[in-house]
């Protein structure tokens, strides 16, 4: 079961019911001002602003991404100042040992975390989703043929997702469990643990026909993570909804979720993509970290996969 609103998340956190939610997976526009409505209508009237389309090499034009290398001191200041805020008016709405799992970027994360951490949520480490991106790794700009064997920076091929609990309420973890349900992570399968790094791929085409939102993310992880979040049922929120992924993933996996989405055009998306996301990969309900069976991801996108073989070890 899941409900859905288009509204601003802060104003809706500001009235939720007092522990009523029980874990949040999100994926919050990381450096706030991509999805203003400024640089939303730039990257819609294709003028670009934020949003860049990375450069070619190897002949394939990139969709754009939002360029975080341009934010000032005080732009980053007020992701941690917005996450403060943020998570403060969360905090009363979680029920005592809810997880809270956030999407950031390698540049950004210090300011997420921060601003999560002051407003009382802990640290619970920090999974990786290993993919093959395309930020970073350029040559020094304008001069790409007089320096063409340095990089300004290292080639993205992780993204941090940041992992908090709010702290129980309960003398020891287990006795929270019995009185919230909550407070730990349901493992894998097999009753392997959670792994803090989780290979991944970019979001295959069979879900971006589904639904082109810029920022969409694979179904495989996120279904993976809303099963880790609820050991023993709840409701998931997420509060920075776009098409819905998140939703979708929880309706795969059979646990409840809200989510919010403030955009009219992506909350509309959002109502039409959740039920087609969420039918696909019957049978995978985030409990291995492979989509079983014979599901076609790892043919649409054969170099992008990684696989993990059973020792551990992975190929790029
Ligand atoms: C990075 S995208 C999330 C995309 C999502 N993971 C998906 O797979 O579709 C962030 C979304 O948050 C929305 N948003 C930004 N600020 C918001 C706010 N204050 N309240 C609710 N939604 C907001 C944006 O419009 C954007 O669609």
């Amino acid at each position: 079961m899941y409900e859905i609103f288009r509204s601003d998340c802060i104003e809706w956190l500001s009235s939720c019911r007092p522990h009523s939610l029980h874990a949040v997976c999100t994926d919050p526009p990381y450096g706030l001002i991509e999805y203003s409505s400024k640089e939303i209508n730039k990257l819609r009237n294709g003028k670009g602003g934020v949003w860049r389309i990375p450069p070619e090499f190897d002949g394939k034009r990139r969709r754009p991404l939002p360029r975080f290398s341009v934010l000032t001191l005080i732009q980053k200041k007020a992701i941690c100042d917005y996450f403060q805020k943020w998570a403060t008016l969360l905090m009363p709405a979680l029920a005592p040992g809810a997880h809270v799992l956030i999407a950031t970027n390698p540049l950004l994360q210090s300011h997420v975390y921060y601003g999560s951490i002051s407003a009382g949520l802990e640290p619970r480490g920090t999974i990786i989703r290993l993919y093959h991106g395309f930020r970073g790794g350029d040559r020094p700009k304008g001069a790409e043929r007089e320096f063409p064997d340095l990089c300004v920076g290292p080639r993205g091929n992780h993204e941090p997702w940041l992992l908090f609990r709010k702290p129980i309420s309960e003398r020891t973890v287990a006795q929270n469990i019995r009185k919230w349900g909550l407070g730990a992570l349901r493992m894998l399968e097999g009753e392997k643990p959670l792994p803090d790094v989780i290979p991944s791929f970019k979001t295959p085409q069979k879900e971006r026909k589904i639904v082109d939102h810029p920022s969409l993310k694979p179904q495989h992880l996120l279904r993976i993570f809303c099963r880790a979040l609820l050991p023993k049922g709840g409701i998931v929120l997420d509060p920075f909804m776009g098409s819905g992924s998140t939703i979708a993933a929880c309706n795969a996996v059979g646990v409840d979720s809200v989510g919010i989405e403030m955009d009219e055009a992506y909350f509309n998306m959002a109502r039409k993509a959740i039920p087609l996301l969420s039918s696909l990969y019957p049978g995978f309900s985030g409990q291995s970290l492979h989509i079983k069976e014979n599901e076609k991801v790892a043919i649409e996108e054969p170099e992008q996969l990684i696989l993990l073989e059973e020792s551990g070890n992975y190929n790029i």
